[in-house]
């Protein structure tokens, strides 16, 4: 099938890379010609672990192409995938401007034959017609400048074009660091609108997807296909990372109630999450949520909820817990080192998730803004942004190359992200060039006898 994918950021260039890797035509348009470039000559902006692949193989058998032509992509595209950002406002809404801005691009340069309009971007519930308000606005424009003054269209194409698309919300749920592996291994896929045309076509845009045929496992059942209205869509996504950031909540409330009994919340995690009801997923306890998505879905969530005169306030305890979390790491340094004025802080990680270079609203910027704020220096060790150099959001921390130049000098480190390689460091080396050998591991992720034993004064989070 033919596929325009607007917005080529973590979702959409990996749903763009992947559709033109089972077979179907794809353009991937994006408004920032740089990356536009860095594209077409077969790299990716941005780093996911499978992702480059991809992209080169499609590129070289000709099944995708990058562009910054929105009304070529709109041309080529039976299915027009908007894939743009939805930032929080500082009010805590998303900022669908972006999402606005491709809508009457979309509409403007509709050009007849059926189109499906799909809201691949988180968007707040009632996006759907808000899209198909926008798409038509943007005709109804076209349809005034064609107009001679006082005369009548010129295309009378337009009211037919008009009536020949539809909106659906396909809402995303690849996590960053294995969003290749989730977008062929999806646990299920929501479609929501009231067109069984439009719907049907997704059906057969996924069906290689459905049947499992680029799966790890492809002796699984079929990936099930969830079709709803267009409202339930929207809200299933945002109620998705608002469980999920609650479950972490919890688990972190619950690490700080063992942090003072003196029980060990892993093993709690292990003894709760065997029970079939709970799961074991989710209930690593740390150093709290962050990422381009949690933060801002549940805020929006929040906020959506105001706009109806509700007030969801479990999930604004989640919020607040949160809030509270993200800064326990410095609790514990202060508890540990006392004064933090003058002394030095190696970071382990920065990323707010281990496979990604993605930095946006990642627990470990706060953590300097504070440090920084009580005086402390701040070095960081990450694998991908020491690699790549990449500084976006960064301020008030020396990016070191590898971890012993981090641990050199260090009073303390802070393990912020649970890089599989930080399982494998030299920590006994480590140790000795460190002031002062602490760390605080605020993933839970080291083996505390073998930091002891590397010579570590260690410390997890509720454990
Ligand atoms: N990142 C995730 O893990 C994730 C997961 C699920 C859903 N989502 C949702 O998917 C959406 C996209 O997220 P993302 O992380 O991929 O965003 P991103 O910021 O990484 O990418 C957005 C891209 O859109 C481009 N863009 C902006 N305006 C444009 C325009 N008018 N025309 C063409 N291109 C334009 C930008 O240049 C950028 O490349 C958001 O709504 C987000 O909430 C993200």
């Amino acid at each position: 099938m033919r596929v325009c994918v607007i917005g080529t950021g973590y979702v959409g260039l990996v749903t763009g890379a992947c559709l033109a890797h089972i077979g179907h035509d794809v353009v991937c348009i994006d408004n920032n010609e740089e990356k536009v470039k860095l594209m077409k000559s077969g790299q990716s902006p941005i780093f996911e672990p499978g992702l480059s692949e991809i992209m080169q193989s499609a590129i070289q058998s000709g099944k995708i192409e990058f562009s910054s032509d929105l009304a070529a992509g709109v041309a080529h595209g039976e299915i027009l995938f908007i894939a743009v950002g939805t930032p929080p406002l500082p009010t805590g809404e998303s900022d669908t401007r972006y999402v606005e801005a491709v809508a009457r691009g979309i509409g403007t340069n509709l050009n007849g034959g059926y189109k499906v309009i799909v809201n691949k971007s988180t968007v707040p519930i009632g996006s759907g017609d808000w899209v198909r308000m926008i798409v038509l606005d943007g005709i109804a424009e076209r349809q005034k400048a064609l107009v001679p003054a006082g005369g009548v269209p010129s295309d009378d194409k337009l009211p037919e074009i008009a009536a020949h698309f539809d909106v659906v919300s396909n809402p995303e749920f690849l996590r960053e660091g294995s969003a290749v592996y989730d977008t062929f291994n999806p646990d299920r896929i929501v479609l929501g609108g009231n067109s069984s045309r439009a719907i049907a076509m997704m059906q057969e845009l996924y069906a290689p997807i459905v049947e499992r045929k680029f799966a790890a496992d492809q002796s699984l059942p079929p990936v099930p296909i969830l079709a709803t209205d267009l409202s339930s869509a929207e809200m299933i996504k945002y109620a998705a990372n608002a469980f999920l950031a609650t479950k972490i909540s919890f688990i972190n409330e619950v690490a700080n109630i063992c942090d003072r009994v003196g029980a060990d919340v892993t093993q709690v995690a292990k003894g709760i999450g065997l029970d079939s009801r709970i799961g074991n997923k989710f209930l690593q306890a740390g150093i709290g949520w962050g990422g381009s998505c949690f933060p801002k879905d549940v805020s929006a969530l929040i906020h959506t909820a105001d706009d109806y005169g509700y007030e969801a306030q479990l999930l604004k305890s989640a919020v607040s817990v949160n809030e509270r979390q993200r800064l326990i790491a410095l609790e514990k340094l202060q508890q540990v080192l006392k004064i933090l004025k003058g002394k030095t802080v190696g970071l382990l990680g920065l990323t707010f998730k281990p496979d990604t270079d993605d930095l946006r609203d990642a627990p470990a910027l706060n953590l300097i803004e504070q440090l920084n704020r009580l005086g402390a220096k701040v070095k960081a060790y990450d694998p991908i942004i020491s690699q790549t150099g990449m500084r976006h959001g960064l301020s008030g921390v020396l990016v070191e190359t590898d971890a012993e130049r981090l641990a050199d000098g260090c009073d303390a480190l802070v393990l912020v992200t649970e890089w599989q390689q930080f399982s494998q460091l030299e920590y006994a080396k480590m140790a000795k060039l460190m002031n002062n050998p602490v760390i605080i591991d605020g993933r839970n992720f080291l083996d505390p006898e073998t930091m002891v034993r590397a010579g570590f004064q260690y410390v997890g989070v509720g454990r």
